[in-house]
């Protein structure tokens, strides 16, 4: 891929050479298929279509200056999507089925993976869906695993420079009780509300409070929120939102670096009091934030004063790039070569 402007890659779809997919059928997954095609032929009656039956996940490929492919804690993002099928009563996809496809699909499509030093990655989207007819309200009987990569650069057209965030409070992505802890695609259509909304405001992202008291903190759109003040890393624990594999790490790093971590209640009081506030999650790894704007007070919470990210986002952020791309020792084990 001589003529591809790695460097000013967006985060979008980008096609590549091949996918591959597997059915479950008859209560059991069959073999995996390699596909040339962008399109699937599903029924019209299938679930995923009527009833939001459908699970995903997105993890990333790094190129190492040795020229090795790295995985990154895929074990999780596999054991994540065990934990959606199960929440809307899909079939699972088992551990080695989930590897081998990643491991596959990203093998087959090498040329697409960014160079080292060009800060972009190759992302890894595997499906679950529903793709058997029903029209009673019950989950179907046979199911489709998709996997597709596609070449990204920053989720926020920033890259690593603060983004602006709106606290959206009329309408909430999911409830306590609901789907918002598994990656099910409900839950992004419920947020497009707040995306919309913000983005509409000149904002890059929402923040979404808990829906019960609209008081503590959720979730920054796609990616989990952080703050830090007193050398603790603070991070919010709900019912309701994702559990980050990128926040994860974060937290192991961050300890690992002398930091207190606290994952509790963040009520949005606080916001006053951090020194510094960021997202986090596989596509904009970290996302260091500059103004959070509540669009129903007018109030502005600023941080980054300076235009520049914090000074502990910024230490943290490059020792999990530095790990994921394979430019320090894999200390916490976190790291799989696959080619
Ligand atoms: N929160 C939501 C709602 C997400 O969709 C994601 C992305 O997967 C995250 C947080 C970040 O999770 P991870 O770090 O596992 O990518
Ligand atoms: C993430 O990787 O953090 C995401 O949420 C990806 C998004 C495109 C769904």
């Amino acid at each position: 891929m001589e003529n591809f402007d790695w460097k000013n890659l967006p985060f979008g779809y980008v096609k590549t050479n091949y996918n591959v997919r597997c059915y479950f059928r008859n209560d059991k997954w069959g073999e995996l298929e390699v596909s040339s095609s962008e399109k699937i032929d599903i029924h019209m009656a299938a679930t995923c279509l009527h009833y939001g039956q459908e699970a995903f996940e997105g993890m990333k490929a790094y190129m190492g200056k040795d020229g090795k492919i790295r995985l990154f804690r895929w074990q999780e993002n596999a054991k994540r999507m065990q934990r959606s099928a199960d929440g809307i009563f899909m079939a699972r996809v088992p551990e080695d089925l989930f590897k081998e496809a990643i491991v596959k699909t990203v093998l087959l499509n090498k040329e697409f993976i960014p160079p080292h030093g060009t800060g972009a990655a190759l992302y890894i989207r595997p499906l679950l869906f529903g793709s058997g007819a029903q029209i009673g309200v019950k989950p179907a009987k046979e199911y489709m695993f998709i996997v597709f990569v596609t070449p990204v650069g920053p989720y926020f057209k920033e890259g690593f420079n603060p983004v602006k965030i709106a606290i959206v409070k009329d309408s909430d992505r999911a409830a306590p009780l609901g789907t918002g802890h598994i990656k099910v695609g409900g839950n992004y259509a419920a947020s497009l509300y707040g995306v919309t909304k913000a983005v509409k405001a000149g904002y890059g992202s929402p923040m979404y409070l808990d829906a019960k008291e609209k008081r503590y903190i959720d979730e920054i759109g796609a990616a989990n929120f952080f703050g830090i003040k007193n050398n603790t890393y603070i991070t919010p624990k709900s019912s309701s939102i994702l559990p980050s594999i990128t926040n994860k790490s974060i937290m192991a790093i961050a300890e690992d670096m002398g930091f207190k971590v606290e994952q509790r209640p963040v009520s949005i009081d606080e916001l006053d009091t951090f020194e510094e506030v960021g997202a986090c999650g596989t596509a904009a790894i970290i996302a260091p934030i500059g103004e959070i704007y509540d669009m129903d007070t007018g109030k502005k919470y600023n941080y980054c004063k300076n235009g520049k990210p914090g000074p502990v986002s910024t230490a943290i952020y490059n020792r999990l790039q530095e790990i994921q791309f394979g430019d320090e020792p894999d200390k916490f084990n976190w790291i799989e070569i696959i080619g």
